[in-house]
């Protein structure tokens, strides 16, 4: 029997959970919602832009609000625009992307046998025959945004209307590092890319107050917090190392309820806000869509990865036998098969297109190889204890 009750509804404070509205943020919903007017009119007028900001901002939530708002206004209207999310960081290849479009408008078209090229087209000429339109969101572009992956979809994209003549692609860009958006794509791509830029800054106290409060009063049982403790979470918040990001500031108050329950208290206390915010592994929010997105052995990589370096306090980089044995090692540990070399390697190279570790070729002896580094907001001890969350998470103990 549970003596005691403080979180209602937990779902209501996973990172992930997409609220009803976006508070302090509903200028930016409007905004972007009234960029789309003109397709409602005329849906062989396309209108593409860029949504930036720091993670924990609420791109996602105001991406996917938006969306929502944009599929039931075309219920309501008859009109046939369509919305697309797809979160770069998941759906990791631009074909996987092109099969998402593909399917939203024929949802038995055949998953194999099309190239990129003949997807566009045949897409092109869907759209163009059914009079549609599609506004495609590309979350977490960041992943798409280097020198080896990067610019081929922005490109293609970009210039989808030539196809048909008719522009009936709209494209929403989420960003975090508007800067490497800017170095990595030529000026024609972007600035078709960009026709409008819409900017989430950091929360301030105030904001987070009034967000903690709200979702407090879905996920938490009445009388188990108070202003004070609120005021707290928000106002630590709001400072560095969280700097206004709202996605630890949340994760902060569910630690903190999860805390004051299983220690048999009725409400949550400041000491138990406190703990919470200790152990906040601020960067693991950061990377937050990167780290959620890797795969099972992604993660048995990444977590040999940090225990190499934590165990190796003095080296910059390791070399990829060196990540292979310490792979090896953490498979052993938990009973399963190591995947082959080559791949192992592209395993490797997937982190690195995440962001999550740097990857640079050097001399080696006599020959070249590959090394293996952290980026440098990760502290191998808290990477390897937020790896070992996620692997917990997914059944791994
Ligand atoms: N203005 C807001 N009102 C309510 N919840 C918000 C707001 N902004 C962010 N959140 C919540 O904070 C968390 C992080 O937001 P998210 O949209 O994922 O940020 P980003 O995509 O910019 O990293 C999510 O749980 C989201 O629901
Ligand atoms: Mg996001």
């Amino acid at each position: 029997m549970r003596v005691c009750n403080i979180l209602k509804d937990p779902r209501k404070l996973q990172p992930d959970y997409v609220p009803e509205r976006l508070i302090h943020r509903e200028s930016a919903v409007r905004t972007l919602l009234s960029k789309f007017d003109l397709c409602f009119e005329n849906p062989s007028i396309s209108t593409s832009g860029v949504v930036m900001g720091p993670s924990g901002a609420g791109k996602t939530a105001l991406v996917k609000i938006v969306g929502r708002k944009i599929e039931q206004k075309s219920a309501q209207t008859g009109a046939k625009v369509k919305f697309v999310y797809a979160s770069c960081c998941q759906e990791r290849s631009y074909h996987q992307i092109l099969l998402k479009l593909m399917k939203k408008v024929r949802p038995n078209f055949p998953e194999r046998g099309h190239s990129p090229e003949e997807l566009l087209r045949h897409l092109a000429s869907v759209l163009s025959e059914e009079d549609m339109h599609i506004i495609l969101c590309l979350d977490d572009a960041d992943f798409y945004v280097n020198e080896n992956k990067g610019p081929a979809i922005f490109y293609q994209l970009s210039r989808f209307g030539e196809y048909t003549g008719e522009s009936r692609l709209s494209l929403i860009t989420v960003i975090r590092d508007y800067k490497k958006f800017q170095k990595f794509l030529d000026s024609a791509t972007r600035s078709s890319l960009q026709r409008w830029a819409i900017v989430m800054e950091r929360y301030s106290f105030e904001e987070l107050r009034d967000i903690l409060w709200d979702r407090a009063q879905q996920a938490l049982v009445e009388g188990t917090y108070d202003e004070q403790i609120i005021d707290f979470i928000a106002q630590r918040s709001s400072k560095e190392p969280i700097a206004g990001n709202a996605r630890c500031a949340i994760v902060a108050l569910g630690e903190a309820a999860r805390m004051a329950e299983s220690e048999g208290c009725d409400r949550i206390y400041a000491s138990h806000v406190r703990t919470a915010l200790s152990e906040l592994n601020q960067p693991y929010y950061d990377y937050y869509p990167e780290l959620q997105s890797t795969s099972e052995h992604e993660r048995f990589l990444l977590l040999a990865i940090a225990r190499y370096f934590k165990d190796n306090p003095d080296s910059v980089y390791a070399t990829t036998g060196a990540i292979k044995e310490a792979y090896h090692v953490v498979c052993e540990s938990y009973g399963v098969k190591p995947v082959g070399h080559t791949k192992m390697w592209q395993y490797l190279n997937n982190l690195a297109m995440l962001g999550l570790i740097e990857k640079q070729r050097g001399r080696y002896g006599r020959g070249m190889t590959s090394y293996i580094a952290l980026i440098e907001v990760f502290d191998p001890e808290k990477l390897e204890e937020a790896v070992l969350k996620l692997l917990e998470g997914s059944g791994w103990r």
